[in-house]
């Protein structure tokens, strides 16, 4: 994307600031790696007009210049959803319950949300000011006390302790909201209420973005101890598009990390994707072609090479995951019979070679 597009995001952002990928490509373009898929679709809103309300997913390499540790790469992907066209709040709710569904469809056990709202350009200046007037009286981080003025609010998210202290008793956007944003928040929880969403109001979440309007959200999977683990987030952005350079429309959405997904699943993300193991004593010609006649089938299947011990091909098998292991030894290879043995409880038969396919797919 034109370097442009990310600018608009969050000047004040470390996403913005320190963490893009940007270069000037060979027909001196600048341009960065898209460290998210929100102000992409934005951009792509504004190009082509869409009728309203537009509503799109996408599943988006993105790239951010980060210390790379457990859940935190420089390149992750994200599962996206935008809404665009309406800011009524039952749409908010909408979106949420969908990455609830989305979090108990993928096996996430257990997870939180939390929920704020950050107001809109209405109510929002007089409340930065106010924390602005707040943070000038308390000690700060050596970077905030040169920075926070540019997005006082980025302080809440700053770990070092003079601005964990800075903000212990600052004041809280939530309790600064303009009639308006008070009720579509009312009405956003009420909306949670009723579609039996718990959720946890977090007065201190700030979302590392700064499109947000109003409803803001993430989710961290519970039991998961990692300081970098939100599974998921987003919220309102009713400025962006205008921002982008197109007519006034609001709009609301979620990025997932798919990484962090995977993670807070667990094992039970990466069930074996091999169910048979040819095991072949004799030469390797019969595991070549079992293994091939099976995958031409659509069996998952693989196959130990360099003709080793029948000990050793079996410890393959069992270190692949796999639930049958197809025995060939010289008797088999005589008889034009395989033995299928079933790996997890070690019964096995012979059968003919004839009636494999027809053996497994039976299974
Ligand atoms: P985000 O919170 O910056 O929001 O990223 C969304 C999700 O991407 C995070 O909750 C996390 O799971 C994952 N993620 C972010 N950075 C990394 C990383 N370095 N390594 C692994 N996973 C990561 C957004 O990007 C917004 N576009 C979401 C949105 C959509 N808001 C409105 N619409």
């Amino acid at each position: 994307e034109d370097i442009g597009v990310f600018q608009r995001i969050g000047e004040s952002t470390d996403v913005v600031r320190k963490e893009m990928y940007d270069f000037h490509d060979k027909g001196g373009r600048h341009i960065a790696l898209r460290p998210e898929g929100t102000a992409s679709v934005a951009r792509a809103f504004v190009e082509h007009r869409p009728t309203v309300p537009f509503k799109a997913w996408y599943a988006t390499p993105s790239f951010r210049y980060e210390a790379p540790q457990a859940g935190r790469f420089r390149q992750h992907h994200q599962l996206g959803v935008e809404a665009i066209g309406s800011s009524d709040p039952d749409l908010d709710v909408e979106v949420i319950a969908l990455l609830v569904e989305f979090h108990r469809a993928a096996g996430v056990a257990q997870f939180t949300l939390r929920l704020t709202s950050l107001g809109d350009d209405v109510c929002r200046p007089a409340y930065r000011a106010l924390l602005e007037a707040h943070l000038a009286t308390t000690e700060l981080c050596g970077e905030h006390t040169t920075r926070y003025k540019d997005n006082p609010l980025r302080v809440f998210d700053c770990k070092r302790p003079e601005c964990v202290a800075a903000t212990k008793d600052a004041p809280v956007q939530v309790e600064h909201l303009c009639e308006p944003c008070t009720a579509h928040y009312q009405r956003v929880k009420a909306g949670l209420d009723a579609l039996g969403i718990a959720y946890e109001e977090d007065r201190r979440l700030v979302r590392g973005l700064d499109y947000y309007t109003r409803t803001t959200f993430e989710f961290s999977p519970v039991g998961v101890d990692a300081a970098q683990n939100a599974i998921g987030g987003g919220g309102r952005y009713d400025k962006l598009i205008e921002e982008l350079g197109g007519p006034s429309t609001p709009g609301i959405g979620f990025g997932v990390g798919i990484e962090r997904e995977l993670l807070a699943i667990g094992d039970a993300a990466t069930p074996s994707a091999i169910r048979v193991f040819v095991v072949d004593t004799t030469g390797g010609e019969h595991a070549r072609d079992l293994t091939a006649l099976l995958r031409t089938h659509g069996i998952a299947a693989d196959r130990a090479f360099d003709q080793r011990s029948l000990k050793a091909q079996l410890k393959a098998a069992d270190r692949a995951g796999a639930a049958v292991a197809l025995i060939i030894g010289p008797d088999e290879a005589t008889n034009q019979t395989v033995t299928v043995r079933d790996l997890t409880n070690g019964e096995q038969r012979q059968v003919p070679r004839a009636d494999v396919l027809a053996e497994l797919t039976n299974q």
